[in-house]
């Protein structure tokens, strides 16, 4: 097969099977979602998400740049504000545009991950209090049965929900994202519990409708790290809090309702007596810090715990000038292959981002595309890193001690 063709030069493989993509979401891509509480939210002061990559109509020349990219695989998100955009109201032909989008990605080759929230919400449910509205999970099992009686035959791989942890700590806690609580600790884990309801009840009705099924959620891991050696013991009891509170508290109520763990890694931060820092590596234009080790720490310790195959949903790194990007994707990739190496079952890897997009509340100002997008006229360029990515995918690994000559 082509793709292992030059596998015996390559020190860093993958497995025959494994799915290469990259992950994108409706909000940030599509344009014009007038129906949720994101485009609300603009109205009060958030940037404005516009016409976005405007992929809402350009989703096959966006699929044309994955397939060149030698992928075969990719991650959207289904926006439920399209399909129900009044209460009980369903909308079929957006859930007939969902399926055309299916169907382009299977005729390219591409095996779709398809998220059903990725951070947004109809304006209607919003208004009724959102995640905290104690008939939310039934809202949502009505949602994604409409989905699934549709389109659920044609898709194996579902995310319930995009990173519950970051969405509701930012909406209820931090307070900058929807619905702009500050310091609402009980709305915070109010809205939780509901997500995990929500999720059990989706994972029931999405394997009623398909028997293949593979249901997940799409988890924020961050690596924290015992930080001070001085209290050694003190700095990792306060690590495993830490990991606990921030997502193994609610891996663990879902552990029966996930076929895989769905990991999006961008973070590390160390932990100690002093509090949770940032580690003070590299940073990216987000000012995060670079940090490869930790997609094998995190990869390694959740499969230990749940024993379940993983799907890294989300790595990627904000880079405008795409100095930073091809070695970053190199090094996440080389740490990853050594967690395969020693067992951890990891089935695929999604680049986030296919295209830079709308950033939440950084508006278009980070750019974590594979593909440069003009937002003026929506034009979209290869970045080198990108035809990097290319070269990856198609070989299913690299060399790592030589530098990826792009094709
Ligand atoms: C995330 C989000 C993405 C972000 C990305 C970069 O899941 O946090 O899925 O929407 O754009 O993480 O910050």
């Amino acid at each position: 097969m082509d793709r292992n063709r030059k596998s015996q030069f390559l020190d860093v493989k993958f497995p025959d099977d494994f799915f290469w993509g990259t992950a994108t979401a409706s909000h940030q891509i599509e344009g014009n979602n007038t129906n949720n509480d994101w485009w609300d939210g603009e109205k009060k002061g958030l940037p404005r998400s516009g016409q976005a990559c405007d992929s809402y109509n350009r989703y096959e020349e966006d699929f044309n740049l994955a397939k060149k990219m030698h992928n075969n695989a990719h991650r959207f998100s289904i926006e439920w504000s399209r399909i129900e955009p009044k209460e009980g109201k369903f909308d079929e032909k957006e859930i007939e545009h969902y399926r055309k989008i299916v169907y382009a990605l299977r005729l390219r080759g591409l095996e779709p991950f398809v998220t059903l929230h990725h951070f947004t919400i109809p304006i209607w449910l919003a208004k009724k209090g959102g995640w905290t509205n104690k008939n939310i999970s039934r809202y949502f099992e009505r949602y994604v049965k409409f989905v699934a009686e549709r389109i659920g035959k044609d898709v194996k791989f579902w995310a319930t929900i995009n990173e519950p942890n970051v969405v509701t700590s930012i909406g209820y806690i931090a307070g900058f994202w929807p619905p702009f609580r500050k310091k609402d600790f009980s709305g915070c884990i109010l809205s939780l519990l509901n997500m995990i309801k929500a999720h059990k009840h989706a994972y029931k009705v999405l394997h009623k409708y398909n028997s293949h099924a593979q249901v997940g959620i799409d988890m924020h891991i961050a690596y924290y790290e015992p930080g001070s050696k001085m209290f050694g013991f003190g700095s990792s009891v306060l690590a495993d809090i830490a990991k606990y509170y921030s997502h193994y508290w609610f891996l663990d109520k879902i552990k029966e309702f996930q076929d895989f763990l769905g990991i999006n890694y961008y973070r590390h931060f160390q932990v100690s007596i002093m509090g949770i820092h940032e580690g003070r590596g590299k940073i990216s234009d987000f000012e995060w810090e670079i940090y490869p080790r930790g997609i094998y720490k995190i990869a390694k310790e959740a499969f230990q715990r749940y024993r379940k195959p993983i799907y890294i949903l989300e790595n990627g790194i904000a880079d405008a000038d795409d100095d930073q990007r091809p070695d970053f994707i190199k090094s996440h990739l080389m740490w990853l292959q050594r967690a395969i190496s020693e067992g951890v079952d990891i089935k695929g890897y999604f680049h986030w981002s296919l295209l830079d997009n709308y950033e939440w509340a950084e508006g278009f100002t980070k750019r974590f595309g594979l593909v440069e997008v003009d937002f003026n006229s929506f034009k979209r360029t290869v970045r080198h890193s990108g035809k990097v990515y290319a070269k990856i995918c198609k070989n299913n690994g690299f060399n790592s001690k030589k530098t990826i000559e792009a094709d």
